[in-house]
């Protein structure tokens, strides 16, 4: 795949600043006996002169990494099932409270966030391109289109069902490099009145926690306050509301509206100067960003070493799609993590991309329990050490490696 260094929004010049090297895809999971030639790509970060909008330099295809096999499941953490169902929850009390009301949302994946809308009685459509997950959400009594968000996809729905007081798409916005089709999409198919809902994560807690494996191949932007700004004022909607959110490790909320239609909060004014301040987008920044992965990469691999050298039992906790990244950039193997623990059914039996780290079901993590776990699904962490009380009291130590890396 052609590294290209037009931007995606501006098409202005994308200066890189990391390359993580040849990464497999997040979310294949192989099995054991699988004969095909796994696909590989160049991961590499960089920035836009331009407009500063952080992004891949090389893209996948999409359908490579969403397809009828995709294994993620929103609903497989207690903490997200409850963010979503608040997320719901609030839409009903505030936008959707006028006559019919219509929700599209981008990327609804098992239905986690579109059921309560559902049981409200209310008008909604999920655009959902992953077929496994897309039934899952009907099964549940979600209204389901089984394809990819774009230009197009808005217009039929407008044909269909008319205009749209909410869009809301929750870590999918991100992912889809070809963002202008998708804005155009969304700027037609809202209501005068509607709104653009999208949380992601932020690239400024990624640089604060050097949370590096926030970068893989469906990660294709990294927004920043600025950059999304910005991006939404090229396709006539304006940003009005930006909050913080403590999901998946630090991400924000983004309201877009039609420009002029709504008054922008004193919040968005807010973090434009702190990003300003810090120079998120700085050479600088940047820069300090690759030397902390070097370091961090460098520290964990020698925990690593060292426990193996002293004989000590680690193995993974959350076979994440944020994991391949620090699997395949640090170089962890099976020699030094015997196997990684998960509880989505999709992923168990099979190999950790590129690394072929094996998966298994939570019974292996206690059977018995191992001296180390590294914590791979870091971002739900207060929930996996609740429920892991037992391995802690057996002995076993947790080691984490966001903001830096640790014997918890
Ligand atoms: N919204 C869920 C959440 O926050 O947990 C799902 C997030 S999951 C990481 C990303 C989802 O976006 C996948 O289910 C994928 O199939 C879907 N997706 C990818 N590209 C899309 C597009 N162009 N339109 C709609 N959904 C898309
Ligand atoms: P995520 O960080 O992208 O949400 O992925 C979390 C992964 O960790 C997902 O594969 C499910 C898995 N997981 C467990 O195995 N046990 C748990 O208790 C939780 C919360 C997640
Ligand atoms: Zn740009």
């Amino acid at each position: 795949m052609p590294t290209t260094t037009e931007c995606r929004v501006c098409a202005g010049t994308v200066r890189e600043f990391f390359d993580f090297g040849r990464q497999p895809l997040s979310d294949a999971f192989r099995l054991p006996d699988s004969t095909d030639e796994e696909f590989f790509f160049r991961l590499a970060v960089g920035a836009c002169d331009a407009c500063t909008m952080v992004q891949l330099m090389e893209e996948v295809p999409r359908e490579r990494m969403f397809h009828e096999d995709y294994p993620y499941l929103s609903s497989g953490s207690a903490g997200m099932r409850n963010h979503f169902e608040a997320v719901a929850k609030r839409f009903l009390t505030s936008e959707l409270t006028g006559e019919d009301p219509f929700t599209v949302e981008i990327g609804c994946n098992d239905g986690v966030m579109l059921k309560t809308i559902a049981d409200a009685g209310q008008r909604h459509l999920g655009v959902e391109p992953s077929g496994g997950v897309a039934d899952i959400a009907a099964s549940l009594g979600v209204d389901v289109r089984k394809d990819f968000f774009e230009e197009e996809t808005a217009a039929r729905i407008i044909d269909r069902s008319g205009h749209a007081d909410v869009v809301f798409s929750a870590n999918t916005f991100c992912h889809i490099p070809y963002i202008g089709s998708v804005l155009r999409g969304v700027e037609a198919l809202l209501s005068p009145r509607g709104v653009f809902v999208f949380e992601d994560p932020y690239f400024g807690d990624i640089v604060d926690k050097t949370s590096y494996d926030q970068v893989y191949d469906e990660h294709f932007f990294l927004f920043t306050v600025t950059s999304v700004r910005t991006m939404a004022s090229r396709f006539g909607l304006e940003l009005v509301d930006v909050e913080r959110i403590p999901v998946h490790g630090g991400e924000l909320r983004y309201t877009l509206a039609r420009a002029g239609a709504r008054e922008p909060s004193a919040a968005v004014a807010a973090m434009l100067a702190e990003e300003a301040e810090r120079g998120l987008a700085s050479q600088e920044t940047l820069r300090g960003f690759g030397e902390s992965v070097r370091r961090s990469r460098e520290r964990l691999l020698a925990l690593l070493r060292r426990l193996r050298a002293e004989g000590r039992r680690v193995v993974g906790y959350g076979a994440t799609a944020k994991s391949a990244t620090v699997v395949n950039f640090c170089g962890i193997d099976e020699g030094l993590i015997e196997f990684v623990t998960d509880t989505t059914p999709a992923k168990q039996g099979r190999l950790t991309p590129g690394g072929h780290i094996p998966v298994r079901g939570p019974e292996a993590f206690s059977d018995p329990y191992p001296d180390y776990a590294l914590l791979f699904a870091w971002n739900h962490s207060e929930e996996i050490m609740a429920k892991e009380r037992a391995f802690r009291d057996s002995g076993g130590h947790w080691i984490g490696y966001v903001p830096e890396v640790r014997v918890l």
